[in-house]
This record gives C-alpha cells, structure tokens and sequence, in this order.
C-alpha cells in the first residue's frame, strides 16, 4: 500500500513538474486544487527563484495558501479576466478528454478558470485516465436548493447525496458558501447532455464535470518515469 502510494505520489511529481516546465515568462495562470497542481507550485516556486516572472489566479483558499508559501504572486479574474494557461488536476479524464472534478469541491471556479484560460493543461497520473466516465459527479449547489436538486438528479439516474464534512459536523461549504451534492451514475453515455442538463436544474451552481474545453485541453499523464502527452 505504503509503495503504491508512493508510486502515485511520483507519477503526480512528474506530470505536476512537467506543466510547470511549460510556463512561460510573463504568463498569467490559472491554478487548480489538489496534490497534483501542488507538485506544479512546488516546481513554478523554484523557477520563480530562478528569475521566472508569472502570477496565478488561485481556485481555492488552499490553492491560495500553498501559492503564498510558495512566493507564486497571486492575481484575481478581476485583474485578469484572460489567462494564458490554466493548470489543473482531475478525477477521471476520457478519450475526447473529457473530465470529471470536484473531489477537493473547487470544481465552481476552477471551471472558471478553465473558461478564462487560452489553453487547460490537466495533470494526473495513469489511474485517472478512463475508457468511460462514470462514478461519481460532484454538484455543487445552493443549500436553499439541495432536496429539490436531489430529486432531479435521482430522475436524471444518478444516485445523489449530501457530503459530509471531516473535522466538521453536518455537510461540507465550499469556499463560495455552498453545499455538494456527490451523484454516482453508473455509466455516463453522453457527459456533455449530462452536463448540460445538470446546469439547468435551478439552484445547481456548476457540476464536476468538464465537456466544453476539450479543444484547448492538453493532458500530461504522470508516471514514475516520464510523462504521456495527450493532445
Ligand atoms: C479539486 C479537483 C482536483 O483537481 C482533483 O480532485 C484531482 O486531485 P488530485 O490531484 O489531488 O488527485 O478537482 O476540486
């Protein structure tokens, strides 16, 4: 267990440090949550030692405080409403390089963030690359909306339930004040119909899953040797 975890945490290292090897100087980046966007900070802080000039638009307070600890100069959409690159992580990516997010709840504006950017670099290891999408969809909604949110997700075929907190009684707030909603769905036929018609039930304020950017979405597979391109 101890070595296979080690074996993940490598295969991240690598396609983390691979994405922050293609910043370049002057770039304004968006920056996604999660292990895997950690390695890329921890590689940008050294190439920002070395002279890079960058800054990076955070999607989360962790993100936020790892950017801080890591001297990356933070900015805002209000600054920069357009980014050069974002750099994120994902849960399952498919073959059209389709994604589902949202296990660490920042899906909302790292969706934002991958709106704004020119080109989303995704950074995983091999686990994450899938045939199909399926499992699990994080939904973050309104807490005024959740039950009746619930019940279409339940007509849509999926499986919702509220997420709890660790550390915390009762359900997890996101960084925007909101509730997740996780939907198991066995198999996901079409993720961008899904997708869609997850975004139109009313109090629902962004799903996990990423249909719209696969045309600019380069994906870097980590592994503990080197790193798989997908384009
Ligand atoms: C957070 C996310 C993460 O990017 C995703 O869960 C991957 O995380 P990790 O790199 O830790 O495996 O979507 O909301």
């Amino acid at each position: 267990m101890a070595e296979h975890s080690e074996a993940i945490n490598a295969a991240k290292r690598a396609a983390g440090y691979h994405a922050a090897d293609m910043v370049e100087d002057g770039m304004v980046l968006g920056m996604g949550t999660g292990s895997t966007v950690f390695y890329m900070m921890e590689r940008l802080s050294g190439r920002i030692r070395d002279g890079l000039s960058v800054s990076g638009v955070p999607t989360s307070y962790q993100t936020a405080i790892r950017a801080r600890e890591n001297n990356i100069p933070l900015t805002t959409l209000d600054d920069n409403p357009m980014l050069d690159l974002a750099i994120d992580g994902a849960d399952q990516v498919d073959p059209a390089r389709c994604l589902i997010k949202g296990r660490g709840a920042a899906h909302t504006r790292e969706k934002c963030v991958a709106a704004a950017a020119f080109q989303l670099i995704v950074v995983v290891d091999e686990a994450k690359i899938v045939k199909r999408l399926s499992g699990m969809v994080p939904i973050e909604c309104i807490p005024f909306a959740a039950t009746p949110v619930m019940n279409q997700l339940r007509s849509f075929g999926g499986v919702p339930r509220l997420r709890d907190g660790t550390k915390k009684d009762g359900p997890v707030i996101t960084d925007n004040g909101n509730f997740i909603v996780d939907c198991r769905f066995d198999e996901i036929d079409n993720p961008t119909e899904l997708e869609a018609l997850i975004a139109m039930v009313p109090g629902v304020v962004e799903s996990g899953l990423f249909t719209g950017f696969t045309d600019k979405t380069t994906v870097i597979v980590g592994n503990e040797k080197k790193c798989r391109v997908i384009t």
